[in-house]
């Protein structure tokens, strides 16, 4: 094989990953089902934040007919603190649509996959190279790195110009067979060795072929578009706790951001008078006790710093009755229903400024 050849730098990397590879749960399967759902959990999280989730996962819904006849809280509340809620959504549309309209067959061909809800290119790719062993590039954060190196590419990695090379780049060094454990050695590399800020370029399998090592220039790649810094919005969340001590929770519009998650009340800073929304929001006039400690999340494509304010009622939950998407808690209801991290966290501030029940003598809470 000539040196430097394609054929020689896959067949390097194949052998260091015999050695090297890591023991994933994915990677003990050939279950097209259970990988889908690796590499939805992996999109935007890393391989040990992901690892417990799977695992509780795929005991809470072994199989896609499980996934596709369990309801959306259910996959919601599995999910939680996982982030991206999205991802959870679009994973169990996807598996009513393949249960119902494919026969419970998921597509092994990629205008298939790539029709289905939460599956772009990238993931079609590891579906269909590590389920089906087709000789498809999966390029995501990892690849773009090692490949980037490799091969000295200098176009911002994250524009479609950039992307495409390094997709060529890919298939150009995918060997035949084993395409899957190809992609998930670019990965491992890219993971173990290639790192972002001090590559490990002595111990790297590849560091006789890499064009980035030779210039000297690897830990300047991949380059990054510049894009503008994120907006931060201000959201005033309110706790409103009824005086047999529940709170309101509401569900959020299926879609959107956060869409199915339960969560407190919560409008943008400036859209309103707060009392006046509150009332609307649960029918009844409140009291303002105090404020909790602002709490902030990072989102895609904005910040968000949200205000928690505590409201006491002078009515007990029985008494105010709930509407469609409302729900009145009690704090150990919560472990129940799934919140986004933020509000999660807030529900955590509030915890112990409870009091317990401040239930009126002879009023009959409810159930
Ligand atoms: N990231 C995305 N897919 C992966 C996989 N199959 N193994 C390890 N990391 C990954």
């Amino acid at each position: 094989m000539e040196n430097g050849s394609p054929g020689h730098i896959s067949c390097r990397l194949m052998e260091w990953y015999g050695r090297q590879r890591r023991d994933l749960p994915w990677r003990r399967t050939t279950d097209p089902y259970a990988i889908w759902v690796s590499e939805i959990m992996l999109q935007q999280t890393g391989v040990h934040t992901v690892i417990p989730f799977y695992e509780r996962f795929m005991i809470r819904f072994p199989t896609l007919p499980a996934l596709a006849g369990a309801s959306l809280d259910d996959v919601l509340k599995a999910w939680e603190n996982l982030g991206y809620y999205s991802r959870a959504r679009n994973l169990h549309r996807a598996a009513r649509i393949v249960a119902e309209e494919k026969k419970g067959r998921i597509p092994s061909d990629l205008s298939g996959l790539l029709s289905l809800p939460g599956i772009g290119k990238y993931t079609a790719g590891a579906i269909l190279s590590i389920a089906f062993g087709q000789r498809i590039p999966a390029v995501d954060g990892n690849v773009r790195r090692v490949l980037s190196r490799v091969f000295a590419v200098t176009e911002a990695a994250d524009t479609p110009a950039g992307e495409q090379i390094l997709e060529e780049q890919a298939r150009c060094l995918m060997p035949a067979d084993e395409p899957g454990t190809f992609n998930q050695a670019v990965m491992d590399l890219g993971a173990l060795v290639c790192l972002p800020k001090k590559p490990r370029c002595p111990s790297c399998p590849l560091e006789d072929f890499c064009e980035g090592n030779r210039r000297g220039i690897q830990e300047t790649l991949p380059v990054k578009a510049t894009r503008p810094p994120l907006p931060t919005k201000v959201f005033m969340t309110a706790l409103l706790r009824s005086l047999d001590g529940r709170y309101l929770a509401v569900r959020r519009p299926e879609r959107g951001l956060l869409g199915g998650l339960w969560a407190f009340p919560t409008i943008e800073r400036n859209n309103g008078d707060p009392a006046t929304w509150l009332g609307g929001q649960a029918g009844v006039t409140v009291l303002k006790m105090g404020t909790l400690p602002p709490v902030r999340h990072g989102y895609t494509h904005f910040r968000v710093v949200a205000h928690p304010f505590l409201y006491h009622l002078r009515e007990a939950a029985s008494e105010i009755g709930e509407r469609e998407g409302h729900v009145w808690l009690r704090p150990g209801d919560f472990d129940r229903y799934a919140l986004s991290a933020l509000d999660r966290r807030i529900f955590n501030n509030v915890l112990p400024m409870d009091n317990g029940i401040a239930e009126r003598p002879g009023r009959k809470g409810i159930k």
